[in-house]
């Protein structure tokens, strides 16, 4: 295993290291079935919201080992068998797959991403960008990096610089449900689109997130998350000077799932436009 650039006394030093050489595992049997193409593609709740071989092994690999090195620790993972309750404070969160809808159609942007909260709060995560082979890692008071398969510290992440709305570049995600709820992020998204350099609708979210922590995106906005879709990238985004609050302001915590995340310049103007928007609305 490479070294970590942080001291090998942290308290979940165990945990950081078998986190991120799962995320690496997964990446690489993600990779595998992509260059193939994914063979059996099933629906789930809505006939958007879709479910590939992929997302169900790369979710056993993880699993299997974290149940096996950590057995008192509880497990919420996205695909079925993935509620695992145990009485321990410590929860993992996993997304075997973020971004299954690209994966579907061989467009490549998806990840892997992996998260430990104690207590109900984030210790480390780990997101993997599969297709260029990049981890973004980071832990509590250790900052947030991103790695190469050589090295683990190739660069320690920063948010943006840009100041201003109009000098921009964002990116959101629209919920599975977007056909049938009229709360659907159009409205966001109608409002600023005008006010900004662009909009990406890149479909994996734990990726937006790692792409905000790394100063590539200014900000980011989405409703009707789950917890496995930003346990990871929220601790990444703080760690790297971000700010992350849900639609009303208030501090980012288990539970919500309306996310503003910003560089610290931006984030009270994007909070503000995202809020005019749905006022507008009617929201
Ligand atoms: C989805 C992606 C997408 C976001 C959706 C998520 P999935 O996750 O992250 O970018 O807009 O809200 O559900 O289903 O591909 O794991
Ligand atoms: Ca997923
Ligand atoms: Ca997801």
């Amino acid at each position: 295993m490479l070294s970590l650039p942080i001291p090998t006394s942290y308290e979940f030093y165990a945990e950081l290291t078998t986190a991120i050489h799962l995320a690496r595992q997964a990446g690489d049997l993600l990779l595998d079935i992509h260059r193939q193409g994914p063979r059996r593609i099933e629906t789930k709740n809505t006939a958007v919201d879709m479910l590939t071989e992929a997302d169900t092994a790369s979710q056993a690999l993880i699993l299997e080992t974290l149940t096996t090195r950590f057995p008192d620790h509880s497990i919420l993972a996205e695909e079925e068998g993935g509620d695992q309750q145990r009485s321990g404070r410590a929860l993992w969160l996993v997304d075997p797959l973020d971004g299954t809808t690209n994966f579907a159609s061989r467009f490549p942007v998806f990840a892997v991403s992996i998260a430990l909260w104690v207590d109900g709060q984030p210790v480390l995560g780990v997101v993997q960008d599969v297709v260029r082979s990049r981890t973004y890692w980071t832990a509590a008071g250790q900052g947030a990096w991103m790695a190469t398969p050589e090295r683990l510290d190739e660069s320690r992440l920063q948010t943006s610089q840009t100041r201003e709305l109009n000098q921009s570049l964002l990116a959101t995600g629209f919920p599975y449900v977007r056909a049938t709820a009229k709360d659907n992020n159009l409205a966001e998204f109608n409002y600023l689109m005008p006010r900004v350099r662009g909009i990406r609708r890149a479909g994996a979210a734990a990726l937006d997130q790692a792409w905000l922590a790394d100063g590539r995106l200014d900000g980011y906005w989405e409703a009707r998350l789950s917890p496995w879709d930003w346990a990871a990238g929220v601790l990444l985004m703080l760690e790297a000077g971000g700010v992350v609050t849900d639609y009303a302001g208030n501090p980012w915590r288990l539970g919500a799932d309306q996310m503003v995340a910003a560089n610290p310049y931006l984030h009270e103007k994007l909070l503000a436009a995202v809020q005019t928007a749905r006022r507008e609305a009617g929201f």
